[in-house]
């Protein structure tokens, strides 16, 4: 049996594997067992923000790995402290609560917000359709794809789910019970999908109007990805709170949820807590990442290469008109948006050494490479799209 094989004998199926065994990466590109080597735009879907092997990274993981490994959050651990203090400082907000997972940091603000919404009567929450908030029963229960919710119910209720940049329906779901109005900026899962401004004006001036909280969803468009530290600094308001993960731990699992002034006394000790959340080796590789990510040189390069990314996406686009109907999305979380099976041009994909995978209900091709991805990488990442294109 090949390791394929054995890992099919062994696993509950529930992901669709990419048919080639991978030993290892180095930058952007990945290295199957015979050698060959891929040009990732997956980047661990969103996760390896400095691609792989970056020695920073690793100098930072075997320096905490030789003090120590897991404490117990009974314990101060200066790693978790360094890493608090620099995502404060690169944002508007108060106070931090570090988890595992992206999903664990949905879970916390679930709880957060409804405890704040509690005291206040208002027991209802927005999300819209086509969100993906992560796997976990509450996360899945604001997840506004009915494949993910249907064979589990009953889930969360007082969850309300509007089309996305709807503002009419929006306006019309908000009352004064509405506790909090959960988005992202763009939609991940949902097919690479910006959400509008007037949506956004609509969720702000709904907030003056009926006192909720705006939690923006940060899990798969933070840390740089999208050009901006966080992609709500690209717009004129800062929600009460975000959920980070992804690319937050720099390759190790790590979120957190950051919240403002007015949310950092919700919780009473003991109301919320995990054993693993903010491991220090996670907290290691994830300052060494911040500290070059966050950089505005680094902001810098991912605007300048996501811009020529989205462009030659365009270019792609005007000379395969019938098989692309859309190019979406900012810095370098783009998607394009196919009318041929999606599926199909991934695996052709695989099969010519680039590596993306499909979002928005098997319609769009999702690029969420290494951010310190170069031009001429993204270049022949997009020769080989262009030959797959042209034998369809
Ligand atoms: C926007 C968004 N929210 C939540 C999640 C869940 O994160 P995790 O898989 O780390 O639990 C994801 C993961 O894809 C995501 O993209």
């Amino acid at each position: 049996m090949n390791i394929q094989e054995e890992s099919k004998k062994y696993f509950l199926e529930v992901y669709k594997r990419i048919p080639v065994t991978i030993t290892h990466g180095k930058g952007v590109y990945l290295y199957d067992e015979n050698g060959a080597a891929y040009l990732d735009f997956l980047a661990g879907i969103a996760v390896n923000a400095l691609g792989y092997n970056h020695p920073a990274v690793i100098k930072s993981l075997q320096e905490q790995a030789a003090k120590n490994l897991h404490l117990s959050n009974f314990f101060v651990q200066e790693i978790q402290v360094k890493l608090a203090k620099k995502l404060i400082e690169l944002t508007p907000f108060d106070k931090i609560f570090l988890t595992n997972s992206g999903t664990e940091a949905i879970e916390g603000l679930l709880k957060l917000v409804k405890k704040w919404g509690n005291n206040r009567s208002k027991t209802k929450i927005i999300s819209f359709h086509g969100s993906f908030h992560g796997r976990t029963l509450g996360a899945a229960s604001i997840t506004g794809q009915d494949k993910y919710r249907k064979n589990f119910q009953p889930m969360m209720p007082n969850v309300e789910f509007v089309p996305y940049n709807d503002v009419a329906a929006f306006n019309s779901a908000i009352s004064d019970s509405t506790c909090a109005v959960f988005f992202e900026g763009i939609s991940g899962e949902g097919g690479i999908k910006p959400i509008s401004d007037e949506m956004l004006s609509a969720i702000v001036e709904g907030k003056a109007k009926y006192d909720y909280l705006v939690i923006a969803d940060e899990i798969q468009t933070g840390v740089s990805r999208t050009g901006k530290f966080y992609n709500f600094e690209h717009y004129s308001f800062v929600p009460d709170a975000i959920a980070s993960a992804k690319g937050l731990g720099g390759g190790l699992p790590l979120g957190a949820f950051l919240v403002s002034e007015n949310l950092n006394s919700v919780f009473d000790y003991g109301e919320h807590g995990t054993t693993y959340g903010g491991n220090p080796l996670a907290c290691a590789t994830g300052l060494a990442t911040l500290e070059i990510v966050s950089r505005p040189d680094f902001l810098q390069s991912v605007n300048e290469n996501g811009l020529y990314f989205k462009n030659q996406l365009k270019e792609l686009q005007k000379n395969f008109p019938d098989l692309i109907k859309d190019v979406r999305g900012s810095g370098l979380m783009l998607g394009l948006e196919v009318t041929h099976s999606a599926d199909k041009i991934m695996q052709m994909g695989i099969e010519n050494k680039l590596i993306f995978n499909v979002a928005g209900a098997g319609t769009t091709l999702r690029f969420v490479p290494p951010l310190i991805i170069e031009k001429k990488q993204i270049d022949e990442g997009l020769a080989i799209l262009s030959e797959i294109l042209s034998d369809i």
